[in-house]
């Protein structure tokens, strides 16, 4: 059952900037932290204490709700347990996590596919891999591309099985693009990967298959198992929590044989350092060197908590605050709503947009399945320019290539950069015409203003 408008008037009453009238439209690059999450921090400070490092009540107490957190993580993606689960700053890190695990594992004449839908987060480490790190030991690894269509953004899946081969280490793919919106079919993208037969140091003959899930996790139900996916990553400041959580959930074998990324204090079994040799950690610990975002954690996975009880995921009882398991049927549920909201905006979106003169939507047609958002250009605009002015009318939108450069420059988008509007559970369909009336009225309204020679606008990530 979709969520109703009073539905959203009761989840906005948990948000600050409900308060403000800001029309928060950039939840693709962060969502807003409710304040029950904020609360929480607050909460565990009588007991602030380090993990795993200390043997008061208070240490205990922590480390107990830090160690329970991953097992709602885990149980949130249908991983078999905590062991598969390591976290990170963010997505960015939890990728490059993986890049330097397998740096040693490549060899000579092996490829890496990746795809021109990637954010750079999920490109650049393996340009940095293949064309850069490699290399300096005399390794030759091949990076491939895999193209998209420019008229729907769906991944060319023809191109995509075309380039993976008995070669093909690794397949790393977005899981919901971050400006065209398109979702990689990840049952296919696994079956192909499988196709290539590469073998596996575990003795598998297949290529593995990273997913990025940065935009995939936060509005849709993912089960790591049923999918099959060796690795995936996403950021919990996508998905209520405050900033500074990525997680890295990995097979348990692979993380079992991998070595770690990060080397140091925790990662180490108790006692088992001396000159000549080191023995790690058991899982997951092996890969959380150094003192870890402690409170971070915690509230990131009481993030997926609330999220159950914000939109009535769960009719029986309340989950925030606990740490019983939430069904699996709980987490779906919650992440379905979510998903038709988010994407009943979009359409609502989209549908507003048509009609705008000049204005060229960025993906696929309104109706085909995008993450929630939607990039747009509109002609004799900058990007940036039209980003300001909505601000002036109170509306947040994002300008710039939003990490999506490949497919900025695929798309000759020149400058390579768009305007996004992005949604989240807190959204109401007032947002959305909110945002399609001030970009109505900017576009009609106020003639661009001429573009400043130099320092146009602040610097955008990339
Ligand atoms: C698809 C995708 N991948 C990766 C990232 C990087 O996330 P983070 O900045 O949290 O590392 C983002 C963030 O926008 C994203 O949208």
């Amino acid at each position: 059952m979709d969520l109703t408008e009073p539905d959203i008037a009761r989840i906005r009453e948990q948000f600050d900037f409900d308060r403000s009238g800001r029309v928060v439209t950039n939840n693709a690059a962060s969502t807003q932290p409710p304040r029950q999450l904020l609360d929480l921090y607050r909460s565990l400070t009588p007991f602030y204490e380090n993990v795993h490092r200390g043997q008061s009540d208070a240490s205990r107490y922590t480390t107990d709700r830090f160690e329970s957190s991953y097992d709602t993580i885990a149980g949130w993606l249908g991983a078999p347990s905590r062991r598969s689960i390591a976290t990170y700053r963010n997505t960015t890190e939890a990728i490059n996590a993986v890049m330097y695990s397998l740096l040693t594992e490549f060899r000579d004449g092996d490829n890496v596919v990746t795809t021109m839908l990637e954010h750079n987060s999920n490109y650049v480490p393996w340009h940095g891999l293949c064309r850069e790190i490699l290399p300096r030991f005399g390794r030759r690894v091949e990076l491939r591309i895999a193209r998209f269509d420019h008229r729907t953004g769906e991944l060319d899946l023809d191109h995509l099985a075309s380039l993976v081969d008995a070669r093909t280490k690794l397949v790393c793919c977005s899981g919901a693009s971050n400006f065209l919106g398109s979702k990689p079919p990840l049952p296919i993208v696994r079956a192909i990967a499988d196709a290539g037969g590469y073998p596996q140091p575990t003795g598998e003959r297949r290529a593995r298959l990273l997913v990025d899930g940065a935009q995939l996790v936060p509005s849709s139900f993912v089960d790591v198992q049923a999918l099959d996916v060796d690795y995936l990553a996403f950021s919990f400041h996508k998905l209520l929590a405050p900033f500074g959580v990525g997680v890295l959930y990995a097979k348990e074998h692979l993380l079992e044989q991998s070595l770690p990324f990060l080397y140091g204090g925790d990662m180490i079994a108790d006692g088992q350092v001396t000159p000549d040799a080191v023995g790690y950690n058991g899982l997951p610990w092996k890969y959380s060197a150094g003192t870890p975002n402690i409170l971070g954690v915690i509230v990131s996975a009481q993030a997926l908590r609330l999220a159950v009880d914000l939109v009535g995921g769960d009719p029986t009882r309340m989950h925030f605050r606990s740490e019983d398991p939430v069904p699996g049927p709980v987490v779906r549920r919650t992440m379905d709503r979510i998903g038709e909201h988010t994407a009943h905006l979009t359409r609502r979106a989209m549908d507003g947009l048509s009609g705008v003169p000049g204005l060229r939507m960025l993906g696929g047609p309104p109706g085909t399945p995008r993450s929630p958002l939607v990039a747009f250009t509109v002609a004799g605009w900058s990007p940036f320019e039209l980003a300001a002015e909505l601000n002036r009318h109170g509306v947040e939108s994002r300008a710039g290539c939003h990490c999506a450069t490949l497919a900025h420059h695929d798309l000759g988008l020149d400058p390579p950069a768009s305007c996004r509007l992005s949604f989240y559970l807190y959204n109401s369909n007032a947002d959305v015409d909110r945002a399609v009336d001030a970009v109505r009225k900017v576009v009609a309204h106020r003639p661009p203003a001429p573009t400043p020679v130099g320092g146009r606008h602040r610097r955008e990530a990339a």
